[in-house]
């Protein structure tokens, strides 16, 4: 009984519609050339005519994955569709949490934090939002204590974004997972850790930690659970300096990880 009403419903729907939005007199009159209105998608990497920058990764089936040889791969997948009759389309998303451009939370790499509950929404949305730096660090090294040394970030800065050799290789438009990628080395963390107020740590590849010191580096970072590591963010095309930064996660209860949108606005 509800299946048939539903078909009558759609062919009611399919032989009124074109109609009904010419009717409307809100809507703008579709153009009349030829009938139908052409549909072409506009995607921006920029708003405001450059005002907002978004640096977060658009998830796609061939961007790279953790340790993935063949990229991240189908990640939707539509449980329901208008194709088969249904009213709407309807997908389920697979996706894992450090995947694209995200976020860790301490629970990522200690045991005790992950048991006592510390995910992704204890984070603090005061250091996800405000003033952030953006830097160039060298390109022939890994971040270690004598580049950190060599930046020479003030005291009271608590955001920085770190632009390194990633991007100019355009490691995250690549679909093969490459350890080679650069990251901080371990004492590079640690001289983070001692010298400065950062609070939050962003990188333009998947880990914040170099592929040699992964463990090490992130258990220097986490240890406090004042620091939050911002990986695999879209640092191409935008000049090294302060900007505001918005950083949000998903509020993912239990999660050491989750995707982050983050946008710089000038
Ligand atoms: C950074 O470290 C990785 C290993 O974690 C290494 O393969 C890579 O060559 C290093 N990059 C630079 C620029 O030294």
């Amino acid at each position: 009984m509800a299946t048939a009403q539903f078909l009558l419903l759609l062919l009611f729907l399919g032989i009124v519609s074109p109609a009904a939005s010419s009717a409307h007199p809100g809507y703008p009159e579709p153009a009349e050339c030829g009938g139908e209105l052409e549909l072409t998608v506009v995607r921006k990497e920029e708003y405001g005519g450059g005002r907002i920058v978004d640096i977060s990764h658009a998830y796609r089936e061939d961007m790279p994955g953790w340790e993935l040889e063949e990229g991240l791969g189908r990640f939707l997948r539509l449980t329901r569709s208008m194709e088969d009759g249904d009213v709407a389309y309807f997908s389920e998303i697979r996706l894992p949490a450090h995947s694209g451009t995200h976020v860790d939370a301490p629970g990522h790499v200690f045991r005790r934090y992950f048991e006592a509950g510390f995910d992704v929404d204890t984070l603090d949305l005061d250091d996800l939002n405000g003033p952030a730096l953006l830097v160039d660090v060298p390109r022939d090294k890994n971040i270690t204590a004598e580049v950190m040394e060599s930046l020479h970030i003030p005291r009271g800065v608590r955001r920085v974004l770190f632009r390194t050799l990633n991007t100019d290789r355009q490691l995250m438009w690549k679909r093969q997972f490459d350890t080679s990628y650069v990251g901080f080395m371990k004492d590079g963390a640690q001289w983070l850790v001692d010298n400065t107020d950062i609070k939050l740590v962003g990188i333009d590849y998947l880990s914040v930690a170099a592929y040699d010191d992964l463990i090490p580096s992130h258990l220097v970072f986490l240890k406090s659970r004042e620091i939050i590591l911002v990986e695999a963010l879209k640092l191409d095309n935008v000049k090294p300096g302060i900007y505001n930064l918005h950083c949000l996660p998903l509020r993912l209860r239990g999660a050491e990880g989750a995707p982050i949108r983050c946008i710089l606005i000038k």
